[in-house]
C-alpha cells in the first residue's frame, strides 16, 4: 500500500486530519487497533470549545452535532455551600458545547467511509520506520486480517494517544518528556438521571472535588475525586450516590438514576518536546496529556491536526516545508497554555488530604474560588482560557 500520509490511531486527532487533509486533496490511511465499535462507544470527555465545533461544522462534518450537542453559556463554580455561575457569553461572548468524543468519532468514521477514506481496524503489532533522515522512506507496518501489511508513506501522523507506538518510536535523547502526576483520580459514572442544573458544576468540598456534567437531559456524567489507588469494586452505587450528594452538599437537588458505567481515571500532566523526528509528526494525547479538570484533552488534539494538515498541505502545494519543520513549536505554545490552565483548574478544586499545609491550601483555595466567581478580571481569564484560546 501508498499513501502520502500514514496516520496511526483512529481517535478525534488521527480521524480529523484524515478529514482535512482529503479536503485538501491529500491521501491518507488510518490503522486503528481497537475495533470499529469500540471506538464509537468509548465514553470520553464531552466538551468541545467553540472553534472546535465551528471547524466540524465548516468542514462538513457537523449535521448531527448540530441538531444533538449541548450549547452552553457558561459554568457554575460550587463552594462554600452556594453555586455561583460563570457566563462565558457576557465574559468572552463565547459558547461552548457539550458533545461526547465518542460521537465525534463516530461521526469522522462515516464520513471518511462514504467518501472513499481507508481505515483499517483491529490491527496487530503495529510499527513505525525508517521516517528518520530526509531520505527515508517512512512506513507503517501492521498485521491486518491475518497478513502483514506495509504502508509506504511520505510522512508519518503519530495520533495513537498516551500508550501508542509512535512517541516511544522517537530516537532516545531526541525528546524530552515534561510529567506531573497528581495524588488523586475520579471516579466516573454515567446514569440515566436528569443533571442537577442545565450547565456544568464544579464543587469544590472537604471531602474533595466533584464535577456534575451531562451527555443529554436525562443523562449524567458526574465525577468524584477519589485516591488514585482507590478500587472500583469499592464504590457501590449507594456509596456513589452518598458522597455525590455530600460534595454537591444542598447547591442543587441531585436526581438519581440507573448508573450505566462506572470507572477509574488516573490523572497526570504529560508534554513530550520536541513533538516531530524527520518525517515523524505527534499529534493529540500521543504528545500530551491533561487532567480532565479543565476539558482540554480533545481540544488541544483538535488544534494539534489543524496546524498539522495546514503545514501538509504547504508542503504538498508549494513544495514548502517550513510549516512543517515549525510544526511543533508552533503548537507547543498552545498545549503549554492548556496545560497550565488544566494544572491551575486541577489544583484550585482538589483536596490534597493530609500533609503539613493542608489546612493552609484549603482556605487558600477557597479564597481563590471566591476571587475567581467575584473578579470580573478573574472570571474573564478562566472563561477565556475554558472556552478556547483565540487560533491562528
Ligand atoms: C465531561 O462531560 O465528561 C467532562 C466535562 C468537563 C470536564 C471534564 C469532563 O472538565
Amino acid at each position: 500500500m501508498r499513501t502520502q500520509v500514514g496516520i496511526v490511531g483512529a481517535g478525534p486527532a488521527g480521524l480529523m486530519l484524515s478529514h482535512l487533509l482529503s479536503l485538501a486533496g491529500i491521501s491518507s490511511v488510518v490503522v486503528e487497533d481497537r475495533s470499529r465499535a469500540y471506538c464509537e462507544n468509548r465514553v470520553r470527555a464531552g466538551l468541545m470549545e467553540n472553534w472546535v465545533a465551528q471547524m466540524l461544522i465548516e468542514t462538513g462534518v457537523g449535521e448531527r452535532l448540530k441538531r444533538e450537542a449541548m450549547v452552553h453559556d457558561g459554568i457554575f463554580l460550587a463552594f462554600n455551600k452556594e453555586a455561583h455561575k460563570l457566563d462565558f457569553t457576557d465574559l468572552v461572548n463565547k459558547h461552548v458545547y457539550i458533545y461526547d468524543q465518542k460521537e465525534v468519532v463516530t461521526d469522522l468514521i462515516a464520513h471518511r467511509l462514504a467518501h472513499g477514506g481507508e481505515i483499517l481496524f483491529e490491527v496487530q503489532e503495529t510499527s513505525v520506520h525508517d521516517f528518520g533522515g530526509s531520505g527515508g522512506k517512512p512506513t507503517i507496518r501492521v498485521r491486518h486480517e491475518g497478513q502483514v501489511k506495509e504502508i509506504a508513506c511520505d510522512f508519518i501522523a503519530g495520533c495513537d494517544g498516551f500508550h501508542g507506538v509512535s512517541r516511544p518510536s522517537l530516537p532516545a535523547g531526541s525528546w524530552t518528556g515534561y510529567d506531573r502526576v497528581y495524588p488523586f483520580a475520579w471516579l466516573g459514572i454515567l446514569s440515566e438521571s436528569p443533571p442537577p442544573e442545565k450547565e456544568l458544576i464544579y464543587a469544590y468540598h472537604e471531602h474533595g472535588f466533584a464535577l456534575f456534567s451531562m451527555r443529554g437531559p436525562e443523562l449524567s456524567r458526574l465525577y468524584l475525586q477519589v485516591s488514585p489507588d482507590e478500587e472500583i469494586e469499592h464504590w457501590s452505587d449507594d456509596r456513589i450516590w452518598a458522597e455525590l450528594n455530600v460534595r454537591l452538599q444542598g447547591v442543587r437537588p441531585l436526581p438519581q438514576g440507573r448508573i450505566l458505567q462506572k470507572g477509574i481515571t488516573p490523572m497526570r500532566s504529560y508534554v513530550a518536546e520536541p513533538m516531530q523526528h524527520g518525517r515523524l509528526f505527534l499529534a493529540g494525547d500521543a504528545a500530551h496529556i491533561v487532567p480532565p479538570t479543565g476539558a482540554k484533552g480533545m481540544n488541544l488534539a483538535m488544534a494539534d491536526v489543524r496546524v498539522l494538515s495546514r503545514a501538509f498541505e504547504a508542503f504538498y502545494r508549494r513544495q514548502s516545508t517550513e510549516a512543517l519543520e515549525q510544526y511543533s513549536a508552533t503548537v507547543l505554545r498552545r498545549v503549554w497554555k492548556g496545560q497550565r490552565f488544566s494544572w491551575w483548574m486541577t489544583q484550585m478544586l482538589h483536596r490534597v488530604p493530609g500533609g503539613e499545609y493542608a489546612g493552609f491550601d484549603m482556605k487558600r483555595q477557597l479564597a481563590e474560588l471566591d476571587y475567581v466567581a467575584t473578579s470580573r478580571a478573574a472570571a474573564v481569564s478562566l472563561a477565556e482560557n475554558y472556552s478556547g484560546l483565540p487560533i491562528d
